[in-house]
């Protein structure tokens, strides 16, 4: 995965970074392994801090758009309230197998459930008032995500959005033809104006937005 910080300190914080739970290493190593793509995988850092920002928040009802191998929601999941639900939204059905593989392994096996299917049509679909929403599927569709999600989120509740900042690209010259980079700029800017909200950007990683509804 890019990362914005010097490879050396990047290196350093994982290095001063408590170790991953066993099911998260095996996850991990089993994505690495078999799965294309694998840098799309949260990992150790960013599990962590997704995982410590849910054990604060203590939710009740997560809902995790792109879940890839599930080691975010893994890392989520470790802050639910013990009658707390987590709801994750992924496209790829050959993605299934080893996540609920995963999932069944895991101390919170009973909280989780996968959706598969495309994000747009699911989250309507669901009927519950979240407490804390991460967004890491389609960077085209993030202002869509956003829209549908934001009424249902709590009062006080979070969403984090992952590749704000897309290798840094943000800051730069954007081709016409760079999708990607144009339609993240357009939800930054988005967000920035909506006053529904107060957000920031953290330069962690590949950029993640803190979204808090007021
Ligand atoms: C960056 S990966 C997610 C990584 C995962 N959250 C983690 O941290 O380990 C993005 C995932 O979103 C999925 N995705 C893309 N478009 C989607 C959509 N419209 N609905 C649901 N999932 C989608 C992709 O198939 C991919 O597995």
């Amino acid at each position: 995965m890019f990362t914005l910080i010097p490879e050396e300190i990047d290196n350093y914080c994982e290095e001063h970074t408590s170790d991953e739970s066993e099911i998260l290493y095996r996850l991990n190593r089993e994505t690495h392994l078999k799965v294309l793509r694998p840098r799309m995988l949260s990992g150790k850092l960013q599990g962590t801090f997704l995982a410590m920002i849910s054990r604060l928040l203590k939710p009740k009802a997560i809902l995790e758009i792109g879940t890839y191998t599930g080691y975010s929601a893994l890392c989520l999941a470790e802050g639910l309230q013990s009658d707390g639900v987590l709801h994750t939204i992924e496209i790829e059905e050959e993605l299934e197998n080893i996540i609920t593989k995963h999932f069944s392994q895991s101390p919170y096996d009973q909280q989780l459930t996968l959706h598969i299917g495309d994000a747009n049509l699911l989250i309507d679909q669901l009927n519950l008032e979240w407490d804390l929403v991460f967004m890491d599927a389609e960077k085209k569709e993030y202002i869509q995500y956003y829209s549908k999600v934001l009424p249902k989120l709590k009062k006080g509740g979070f969403i984090l959005v992952d590749n704000v900042l897309w290798s840094g690209k943000v800051v730069q010259d954007i081709a016409p033809n760079d999708h990607e980079t144009i339609a993240i700029t357009q939800f930054n800017h988005f967000v920035q104006n909506d006053s529904r909200v107060r957000n920031m950007i953290l330069p962690f990683r590949d950029g993640m937005m803190l979204i808090e509804k007021l």
